[in-house]
């Protein structure tokens, strides 16, 4: 359905944990003990079926660290089975896809984003305070040699992996490889953005996926670059996403923390309605004083 700006919304972005086996320092620093009563299978099955009937096309399994939940690819392949819902498409931060691999595969996911923010193995320990590069390196092997549509998500820190390494992954695979603007939400509060606006010699590709991002293709490389940019080109105006917190909570959009408590609400449709219905036009990260979301990334589903 539509918003009242005129947006087409559908898209939902569901956070099925907010735990996490990394500590990436944007994000979950200190490895934040979560006591979240988080969503249940049928709980968020039964969310998203009600969604698709409102005209949500496409769902993004999220986190947290979404294969921390033994039964994630079970609500994908239920989800995928849910009429109107025509995309299922999964984020992760791909340290237990070695274990996961076939199961996303059988359940008949649409695309998995890999966030990986250097291929330097002291690099990849500073960020995100473990040791567990092989193991991403070894899962997006596996899903890209099954045929699984692999992306990998980037976000860039000043002077830590600004020389945008992850971009090796495209050389030789078609892989889209994104950097995504640093956002002032939760400890990335604390960081300066690395602005994408960066002179690219390439040509600009067709818009493809569910988001806003900009493709690029590169001389000699198989896959392409992408570019997610909320802070130096907002795309709000194009926006066409809701998202469900681990925790239940349906919002539409990351700065604010306007929204329902689903678990609340007895006609889940009717809540889901006043969700689209109350989206606002745009985010205010050029304000920091005006967010007022207070969730970390791994609460809301980044
Ligand atoms: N700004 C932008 N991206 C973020 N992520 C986590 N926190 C932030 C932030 N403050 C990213 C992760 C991952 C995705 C789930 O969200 O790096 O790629
Ligand atoms: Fe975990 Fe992703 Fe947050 Fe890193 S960015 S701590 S992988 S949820």
């Amino acid at each position: 359905m539509k918003d009242s700006y005129g947006r087409n919304i559908d898209y939902m972005r569901v956070s099925v944990t907010d735990r996490c086996n990394l500590g990436c320092r944007y994000c979950m620093s200190a490895k934040r003990v979560s006591d979240t009563d988080i969503l249940s299978y049928d709980e968020i099955i039964d969310i998203c079926g009600k969604a698709a009937e409102l005209g949500i096309r496409n769902i993004k399994i999220t986190g947290g660290e979404p294969l921390l939940r033994d039964d994630a690819a079970h609500i994908i392949k239920t989800l995928k089975s849910i009429d109107g819902i025509d995309t299922v498409t999964l984020t992760t931060n791909g340290v237990l896809l070695e274990e996961y691999a076939e199961d996303i595969w059988d359940a008949g996911t649409d695309s998995v984003n890999v966030s990986l923010d250097t291929l330097d193995k002291e690099t990849y320990r500073h960020i995100t305070g473990c040791d567990r590069i092989d193991s991403v390196l070894k899962g997006i092997d596996m899903l890209y040699d099954h045929g699984v549509c692999v992306k990998i998500n980037t976000v860039l820190l000043k002077g830590i992996n600004d020389n945008m390494d992850t971009l090796r992954l495209a050389k030789d695979r078609n892989i889209s490889v994104r950097f995504i603007e640093m956002m002032p939400i939760g400890e990335g509060r604390t960081f300066e953005t690395v602005e994408n606006s960066r002179a690219i010699k390439g040509k600009r590709l067709e818009k493809k996926g569910n988001g806003p991002a900009v493709y690029y293709s590169l001389e000699g490389y198989k896959g392409s670059i992408g570019f997610i940019s909320p802070i130096s080109s907002k795309f709000c105006a194009d926006c066409n996403r809701i998202r469900l917190t681990a925790d239940g909570f349906l919002k539409g959009c990351l700065c604010y923390d306007e929204g329902v408590d689903i678990r609340k609400e007895k006609d889940i449709k009717a809540a889901i309605m006043k969700v689209i219905l109350s989206k606002p036009k745009e985010h205010c990260f050029e304000n920091k004083d005006d967010i007022t979301e207070k969730k970390g990334m791994n609460e809301i589903g980044g």
